[in-house]
């Protein structure tokens, strides 16, 4: 009898040392973790003890711990295609092969934008742990910000807005290669990524310390791996994922896109069938320009289908600017008739402009109506106004001038803008907060 009792109870007490190594808390070590730790698969299997194909709070708790007690991210076992680019047919290839700012040395592949989803999601890439750069671009907002500042890791306050990120993988024009920022200060993607993680204001993180702290997160060196092909973090690494990742956002369905496409022409003048009345006329007011001179159209700047412009302009904000923008830096005037930059900002992309409140580098605009508004009537005739407002030469310090639009045309230019709007972009799971996190 005994000794049928005995192999028993060794199995049993067996087992139970291994459950509870399984539950420890002990971080799992470097070696043993792949990327395959991190898929949706493997943590529900570990995780989901209720077996409702998800994680609940307490889960999440669970599962937090068992990582040493950071969030990590959960990924889809199959990648999400990144270098898979869906382009409405109004959009040439050969045209998006010439605006596209891609280096030789940082092509874009599903691993790389995955690390770089990751990255731009970790809230441990500020030195407090309390902010990522998704805290200031929220995904909802076309990865813009709803405040007039955005709030960096200590509370403090960025000296501008928050502009919206979409499609900055097509950006030459002619040749030309613009600055990101709104003073086009980082020459390319690469570089500017980097530059808010080092911000003293947005994440204050100083890079060597940066590369040993990801390095020590259980689910970095694994994502470093599949991506560059082998665990070393480093600030390079990181800098190419994050480029990769904001090339991969690739906003081309609007209403507008799926509208041309229908037209079968990359003609933005002709009348689009599945468009309003207004939003036609608004089209037309947009690209064609006020009586069809389209040097006073809002495309002379805002250049379709890209909607912005690789150049810096100054469109009479302020007669005098605090933030002189691309002036306060120590580059050439970029226009051969006037002697300074002041007051001169990048153009920046419209898409998704219903979404990417409040407006200008300063956001001083709660509404697209102010922005029409302005470009009516609120026009000041700074020395570096861009001649397309010179027609309208507003006279004096004071008074103010613009393209003087009717009341149909300026709700009829705001119908259009709401055009420019890609909900799929928006709700894309590709470019969603991969982390399950302890706190919400
Ligand atoms: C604390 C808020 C904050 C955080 C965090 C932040 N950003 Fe930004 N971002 C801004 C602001 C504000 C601007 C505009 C600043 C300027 O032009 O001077 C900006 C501009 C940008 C631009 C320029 C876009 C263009 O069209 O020129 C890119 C790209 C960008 N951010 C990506 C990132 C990435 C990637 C991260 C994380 C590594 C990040 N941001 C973190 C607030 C933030
Ligand atoms: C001469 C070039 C130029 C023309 C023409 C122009 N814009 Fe702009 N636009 C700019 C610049 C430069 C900015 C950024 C200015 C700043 O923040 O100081 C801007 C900003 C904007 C913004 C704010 C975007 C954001 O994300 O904050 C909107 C909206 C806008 N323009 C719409 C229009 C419309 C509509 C028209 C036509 C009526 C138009 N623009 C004509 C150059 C131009």
């Amino acid at each position: 009898m005994l000794s049928r009792v005995i192999p028993a109870a060794s199995f049993l007490f067996l087992t139970l040392i291994i459950c509870v190594h399984a539950a420890s808390d002990q971080p799992p070590t470097q070696d043993s973790l792949k990327t395959e730790t991190f898929w949706q698969s493997t943590l529900l299997r570990r995780f989901d003890s209720n077996k409702d194909g998800k994680l609940n709070a307490s889960e999440r708790i669970a599962l937090c711990d068992a990582f040493g007690g950071v969030d990590v991210p959960m990924l889809p076992v199959k990648s999400h295609r990144y270098t898979l680019i869906l382009v409405p047919s109004h959009v040439a290839q050969s045209k998006l092969r010439e605006i596209d700012n891609t280096p030789p040395d940082n092509v874009l592949t599903d691993a790389g934008a995955t690390l770089g989803r990751v990255l731009f999601y970790d809230k441990q890439l500020s030195q407090n742990n309390t902010i990522a750069c998704a805290s200031c671009h929220q995904q909802q907002r076309a990865f813009s910000d709803p405040r007039q500042f955005s709030v960096g890791f200590e509370g403090g306050y960025t000296k501008r807005n928050a502009m919206g990120l979409a499609n900055l993988r097509y950006t030459i024009l002619n040749g030309r290669r613009p600055g990101f920022f709104w003073d086009e200060r980082a020459p390319t993607l690469e570089a500017q990524v980097v530059m808010p993680i080092q911000d003293e204001v947005e994440m204050g993180m100083r890079f060597p310390q940066l590369e040993a702290k990801l390095w020590a997160l259980p689910y970095y060196p694994p994502l470093f791996e599949a991506a560059f092909g082998s665990t070393e973090v480093t600030c390079e690494r990181i800098g190419k994922a994050v480029a990769q990742f904001m090339r991969a956002m690739i906003s081309f369905d609007s209403r507008f896109d799926r509208a041309a496409e229908a037209s079968a022409s990359d003609n933005y003048s002709v009348d689009f069938d599945s468009f309003t009345a207004a939003e036609n006329v608004g089209k037309s007011l947009f690209i064609d320009g006020l009586g069809g001179v389209a040097e006073i159209g809002c495309a002379h700047c805002h250049v379709p289908p890209i909607f912005g412009m690789p150049k810096s302009f100054n469109n009479g904000l302020d007669m005098h600017y605090t933030d002189q923008g691309l002036g306060a830096r120590d580059v050439p005037s970029n226009d051969p008739f006037t002697l300074t930059n002041d007051g001169r900002f990048k153009a920046p992309s419209l898409r998704n402009v219903a979404l990417t409140a409040p407006y200008m580098h300063d956001g001083r605009f709660k509404a697209l109506e102010q922005v029409v508004e302005h470009y009516s009537s609120g026009v000041h005739s700074h020395a570096n106004l861009d001649l397309a407002f010179n027609d309208e030469q507003p006279v004096g310090d004071t008074e103010t001038s613009g393209f003087r639009l009717t009341p149909g045309q300026k709700s009829a230019l705001l119908a259009f803008l709401k055009t420019l709007t890609d909900e799929e972009f928006i709700s894309d799971p590709r470019f969603s907060d991969p982390f399950l996190r302890r706190k919400d």
